[in-house]
């Protein structure tokens, strides 16, 4: 198929930057999003011009380091899929694709798609590990935690934190990667020495970076590519507020 190609380009974070349209020709429908945008990177390179930059890393939906906005939806128009699992056949021959980057002032644009999301290591850094040593790994039936809450920790920790919850927040929350973050040691044993502090300071690292607020519109949870769900944010607030109004004393002792 052939594709027209409306692409954000910037040349680094001070330049305005622009949109600039690019010929995409002889795409086949098995391709992924990034195998077609290396095709169109090869063209520019032969003749000469700077190629598209975008973030990737493992291409099999893991890491989390592709973020594009294709078509106005972050990860493009499959639900439960990253940019680097998106196959061609989503799209028709003569189709025009508008590929941006992440939108949010707390997610700086470096270059073309690619944007500076080291804010959420930041927000990682103040309290998303446990600081204590636990041992080793304990017999599974060792520990015994309900299969439920087990799950939901899992599920949790599959956030691959790409950024895509921001992107496609009107607020440019980051409430769904946090409390996701810090869901996945509130609800397992493990994490509970650190459980109050933890909730305090990746919040209180959240907001300052940048992050909006959460009002519910629930766009984080319908284009997150992992299926993360709300149920987390409302878990961070039980437990961000369980440390502010009771705990305030243990969290600073
Ligand atoms: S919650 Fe979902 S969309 Fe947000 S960073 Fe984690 S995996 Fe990405
Ligand atoms: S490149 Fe790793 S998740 Fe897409």
């Amino acid at each position: 198929m052939n594709l027209t190609l409306k692409v954000w380009r910037q040349k680094n974070i001070q330049d305005k930057g622009q949109f600039v349209t690019y010929q995409a020709k002889d795409i086949a429908d098995d391709m992924s999003f990034l195998e077609m945008l290396d095709i169109v990177n090869d063209d520019l390179t032969r003749k000469g011009e700077d190629p598209v930059y975008f973030d990737h890393d493992c291409r099999e939906g893991i890491c989390g380091m592709c973020s594009l906005v294709i078509n106005g939806r972050p990860h493009g128009p499959e639900y439960g899929t990253t940019t680097c699992q998106l196959h061609m056949r989503s799209f028709h021959d003569g189709q025009t694709i508008v590929i941006e980057p992440w939108r949010a002032a707390a997610f700086p644009v470096l270059k073309d798609l690619a944007v500076d999301r080291t804010s959420f290591e930041r927000i990682q850094q103040a309290g998303g590990y446990v600081n204590v040593n636990t041992g080793g790994v304990p017999d599974a039936n060792a520990i015994a935690i309900p299969k439920r809450i087990a799950d939901e920790a899992f599920e949790s920790a599959t956030c691959i934190g790409c950024g895509a919850c921001v992107a496609a927040c009107k607020n440019a929350s980051a409430m769904l990667f946090v409390s996701a973050k810090i869901s996945q040691f509130a609800l397992v044993p493990q994490g509970q020495t650190e459980r109050y502090e933890r909730a305090q300071s990746m919040v209180d690292q959240m907001d300052a970076e940048g992050f909006g607020n959460c009002t519910n519109t629930g766009a984080c949870e319908a284009e997150c590519p992992v299926g993360i769900k709300m149920t987390n944010i409302a878990r961070m607030n039980r437990e961000y507020y369980t440390a502010k109004l009771f705990r305030e004393e243990d969290v600073h002792n």
